[in-house]
């Protein structure tokens, strides 16, 4: 259906689990040549060895997106590594709950400095590359939670997703001349480990307000990137794609009652 992607460069922050991993694979499993990036190095190495297990090609690498040093040493492990960057999938991300009352200053900006200055500094970081690719290509993880719903406890965290697509219609207007195009994929609720550590009772409650009756896949979102990610996409820039099963659609319980089925 799609262009091939082989052969292509890509970063992956956030690879070494989660929805980061899952696009990792998937994007190998097409051929691409793999960067993938998490703080813990053993964690992004045992996620590419894997990768590496299954037939492609991926290699781990150790950056803090919050820190423009390393992120800027993340850029040029890939540029050495695959001979340039082709894709850059924006993925790395926390969500640690905290009331409103609760959130302290410090919780913030850890929030904001991963989710919202990772994209920023990740972004100008690749840039050049992605320039010199000629059909660069930006994918960001961005959520439902905060440019869409609310949810008690996420009010720092829906802030930086927000803020993510607010920079990303800038960027995509900077960006167009160096031919990239940047866009956005706004995940449900996906069942990865950090959406485990919620807890059972977070992962019912949440099951039972998709009208799919599902939580996501990793695979799900990763497919929707790949999308983005492709040559036959090249003329979609600062977008935003919902993956989520349905769950923004119904107004209320009713509704959700009333599907039938
Ligand atoms: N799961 C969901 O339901 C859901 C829904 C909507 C949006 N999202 C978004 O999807 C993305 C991934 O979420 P996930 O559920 O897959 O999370 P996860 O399972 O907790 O994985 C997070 C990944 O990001 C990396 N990471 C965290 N902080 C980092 C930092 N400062 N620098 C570099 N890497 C960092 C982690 O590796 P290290 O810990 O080793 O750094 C790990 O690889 C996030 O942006 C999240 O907001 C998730």
């Amino acid at each position: 259906m799609f262009t091939s992607i082989a052969g292509r460069s890509v970063i992956v922050t956030g690879g070494s689990r989660g929805i980061g991993r899952g696009i990792a694979r998937v994007f190998a499993a097409k051929g691409a040549q793999v960067l993938v990036v998490g703080r813990d190095l053993a964690q992004a190495e045992a996620a590419a060895a894997a990768i590496r297990a299954e037939g492609g090609s991926a290699s781990g690498f150790a950056a803090n997106v919050a820190d423009p040093a390393d992120v800027d040493r993340m850029a040029a492990a890939a540029v050495e590594r695959h001979g340039g960057i082709d894709i850059l999938c924006d993925n790395a991300g926390i969500f640690p709950a905290a009331r409103l009352l609760e959130i302290t200053l410090e919780h913030w900006n850890e929030v904001l400095s991963t989710n919202l200055a990772g994209t920023f500094l990740s972004v100008r970081a690749c840039t050049p590359a992605l320039a010199s690719s000629g059909r660069g290509r930006i994918v960001i993880t961005s959520s439902i939670t905060g440019p869409i719903t609310g949810y008690p406890g996420w009010a720092h965290y829906g802030a930086s997703k927000a803020g993510q697509l607010g920079f990303m219609r800038t960027a995509a207007l900077e960006l167009t001349p160096h031919r990239i195009t940047i866009n956005a994929v706004m995940p449900g609720n996906v069942r990865t480990e950090g959406l485990d550590g919620l807890g059972d009772e977070y992962l019912e409650k949440m099951t039972a307000s998709v009208p799919q009756r599902r939580l996501g896949s990793v695979e799900d979102i990763a497919y929707a990137a790949l999308f983005f990610a492709s040559d036959e996409a090249g003329y979609i820039t600062g977008q935003t794609l919902v993956i989520d099963g349905g769950q923004v659609l119904p107004e209320s319980l009713m509704a959700l009652e009333g599907m039938g089925g």
